[in-house]
C-alpha cells in the first residue's frame, strides 16, 4: 500500500466555510451535526458509540437485513461496472460489504468514500482497500449540505458514463428532509441507484413508536460524544445537562424527531473567532436531532422528487429499514 493517499477536498470543507458554519451553529444555538465528527477525538468517540450501540453492529438481525438488502440491490443491477459513491461514509464498513458483494458478482468496482470528516474518509478508504484496487478508490471530503454543485463534482470525480450506486446509510435522519432529499434526487440520474437506510418508528402507532425508541439515545456514550462539541468550545460539564425529547418535525413534514438539547443551569460566555456568545440559566443549545420514518413515510417523502422505492428491507424490530431507490 502506498504511503501517500490523494484526498480531494471540496470547497465546502475549506477552513473559511467551516468557520462560517461553526459561527452559524453558535448564533442559531443549533449544532450543525457535522461538528460532532470534526476532530480525531470525536471520530473515535463516535466509532466507539457506533460499535457499542448501533443495531447494525450489535443486532444479528439488523446485520442480516443489510446483507439481504445488499444482495437484493446487487441483484437488480445489470451494469457490468459500478461506481459506489458512499455519501457520509463514516468508517465505511457497510460500503465495504456492499463492494465485496459487487466484486463477488463479477462487477468492475470503483469507490468514492465521501464525508465531511477527513479522518472518516481515510478510515473508510483503508477498509475498502481490502476489496477495491487503490487506483479505483477516490476519497472526497465534502459537506453535502452546503455544496451546491455536487452533480458536477460527481462527474468530474469519476467520469460521466458509469452506473452509480449512491449509498446514504444512517444519514437521512440527521438532516431536514426538505434540505437533503432534493440534493439526493439531483444526484440520481436515470440508470443510477440510491441505497439508503433510515431509522424507523416501530409498531402501528407512529407517535408511540418514536417514544419507544427514545431511551436508545439516552446513554452515557451518546451524551459524552454530543457534549464533546460544547466542551471543546469552552462550555463546562457543570454548566447544565443534556436532555432528550420527542418533537414534531419542521413545518410541512409529517415526521417526528428525537432532539437532544443542552439546558444551561448557570451562565457561560464563549469567545470564538472574535465573537462573544452569552448563555444564561434556562437557555438551551440544540445538539442533535434524529428523524424517525416509517416505510410509508419514506415513500411519500420521495414521491414528489421523481424517485421511487423499488425494494425495501426492514429489521424484525421494525426500527431500521434499507431502501433501494431509482429515478421514476
Ligand atoms: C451516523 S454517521 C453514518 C456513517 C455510515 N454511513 C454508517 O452507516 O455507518 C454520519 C456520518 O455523516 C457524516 N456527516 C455529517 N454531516 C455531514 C455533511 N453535512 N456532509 C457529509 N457528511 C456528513 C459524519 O462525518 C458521519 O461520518
Amino acid at each position: 500500500m502506498s504511503a501517500v493517499v490523494n484526498v480531494a477536498i471540496h470547497r465546502s470543507q475549506f477552513p473559511e466555510a467551516v468557520r462560517r458554519d461553526l459561527l452559524a451553529s453558535l448564533r442559531t444555538r443549533r449544532v450543525n451535526h457535522k461538528f460532532h465528527y470534526d476532530s480525531a477525538k470525536q471520530t473515535q468517540k463516535w466509532l466507539a458509540l457506533h460499535q457499542a450501540h448501533s443495531p447494525s453492529r450489535n443486532d444479528a438481525d439488523c446485520a442480516a437485513t443489510y446483507d439481504r438488502a445488499f444482495a437484493g440491490a446487487v441483484g437488480h443491477i445489470a451494469a457490468p461496472a459500478v461506481h459506489v459513491f458512499g455519501l457520509g461514509c463514516g468508517g465505511g464498513q457497510k460500503d465495504t460489504r456492499l463492494l465485496k458483494l459487487l466484486r463477488e458478482r463479477g462487477k468492475q468496482i470503483s469507490y468514492t468514500p465521501s464525508d465531511v470528516s477527513t479522518a472518516m474518509v481515510l478510515i473508510a478508504w483503508e477498509a475498502a482497500r481490502a476489496v477495491v484496487a487503490e487506483a479505483n478508490c477516490l476519497p472526497l471530503v465534502c459537506d453535502l449540505a452546503t455544496a451546491d454543485d455536487l452533480p458536477e463534482v460527481f462527474v468530474a470525480h469519476h467520469g460521466s458514463r458509469i452506473t452509480r450506486l449512491i449509498t446514504f446509510f444512517g444519514m437521512i435522519p440527521n438532516f431536514e428532509p426538505a434540505d437533503v432529499l432534493p440534493k439526493l434526487a439531483a444526484l440520481v440520474r436515470p440508470g443510477d441507484w440510491l441505497l439508503f437506510s433510515a431509522n424507523l418508528a416501530p409498531g402501528p402507532d407512529y407517535a408511540a413508536g418514536v417514544r419507544r425508541v427514545l431511551p436508545q439515545y439516552d446513554n452515557p456514550l451518546t451524551r459524552d460524544w454530543l457534549l464533546t462539541f460544547l466542551l471543546d468550545i469552552g462550555v463546562e460539564r457543570g454548566d447544565g445537562e443534556v436532555r432528550f425529547a420527542v418533537e414534531d418535525g419542521d413545518a410541512g413534514n409529517e415526521l417526528k424527531k428525537i432532539v437532544a438539547r443542552f439546558h444551561f443551569t448557570r451562565a457561560r460566555r464563549i469567545e470564538l473567532e472574535g465573537e462573544g456568545f452569552d448563555f444564561r440559566p434556562g437557555d438551551t443549545f440544540q445538539l442533535f436531532f434524529s428523524y424517525r420514518y416509517t416505510p410509508e413515510r419514506v415513500c411519500r417523502a420521495l414521491a414528489g422528487l421523481g424517485l421511487e422505492v423499488l425494494d425495501s428491507w426492514v429489521t424484525n424490530s421494525e426500527e431500521e429499514g434499507v431502501f433501494l431507490i431509482r429515478r421514476r
